[in-house]
């Protein structure tokens, strides 16, 4: 009876195939949780931006070091550049080790922040302060790898005047461009350092 035996085919294969979606529930289910799966936050990722000198760069090419990394503006009348000062101080607090963290600000607004704009900026803080800027589609990808918030504000006067809502948070990267632990604004620059030590 060709029937009954396609049937047959067709229920053993069903099973097989059920049984097989259930086994790799289980596995799922008391598998070892990754980090991210143990409340670690999933914060960094790929980025290919242009630096202040207009070089291309990658989050690869900070590999074995640590990054600080800052989202802001150089526009900002003044979170920005408090967090960055604070960047600055603490990595001078560090001393020599201080060397073996890689600072890096990335714009939230490419639109202004060009690579000559970002060139003058970086250079009032720290001489190894890395620039980003980049189109608007790769800051926004970079920015959602970090968790970042930005959003265009009002126009305070003309329409090249406005201000950018932005998180404020300094993020700390292992050598491998892993998220280690962030700083929320205003840490003092010595708590920084005596975190960041810890880690080096
Ligand atoms: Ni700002």
């Amino acid at each position: 009876m060709p029937n009954s035996r396609i049937l047959l085919v067709v229920g053993v294969t069903v099973l097989v195939v059920v049984l097989g979606l259930l086994g790799q529930t289980l596995w799922e289910l008391h598998r070892t949780p990754t980090s991210a799966e143990r409340g670690t936050p999933l914060i960094g990722g790929a980025f290919t931006l242009t630096d202040h000198t207009g070089r291309a760069r990658s989050d690869t090419d900070f590999r074995g070091r640590h990054m600080l990394v800052y989202f802001g503006y150089s526009f900002c009348p003044d979170v920005c550049g408090t967090e960055l000062l604070a960047i600055t101080q603490a990595v001078e607090h560090l001393g020599p080790a201080g060397d073996k963290v890689a600072l890096l600000f990335i714009t939230i607004d490419p639109e202004r922040d060009t690579k000559e704009r970002l060139a003058e900026y970086v250079a009032e803080f720290h001489p190894r302060l890395v620039g980003l800027t980049g189109t608007a589609e790769a800051i926004r990808a970079v920015a959602k790898a970090y968790r970042v918030f930005y959003k265009r504000g009002d126009a305070a006067g003309g329409d090249a005047d406005y201000l950018m809502d932005h998180s404020t948070a300094i993020y700390f990267m292992d050598r491998e461009g892993k998220f280690l632990t962030h700083f929320p604004f205003q840490t003092p620059p010595e708590k920084m350092a005596q975190t960041i030590k810890r880690y080096l």
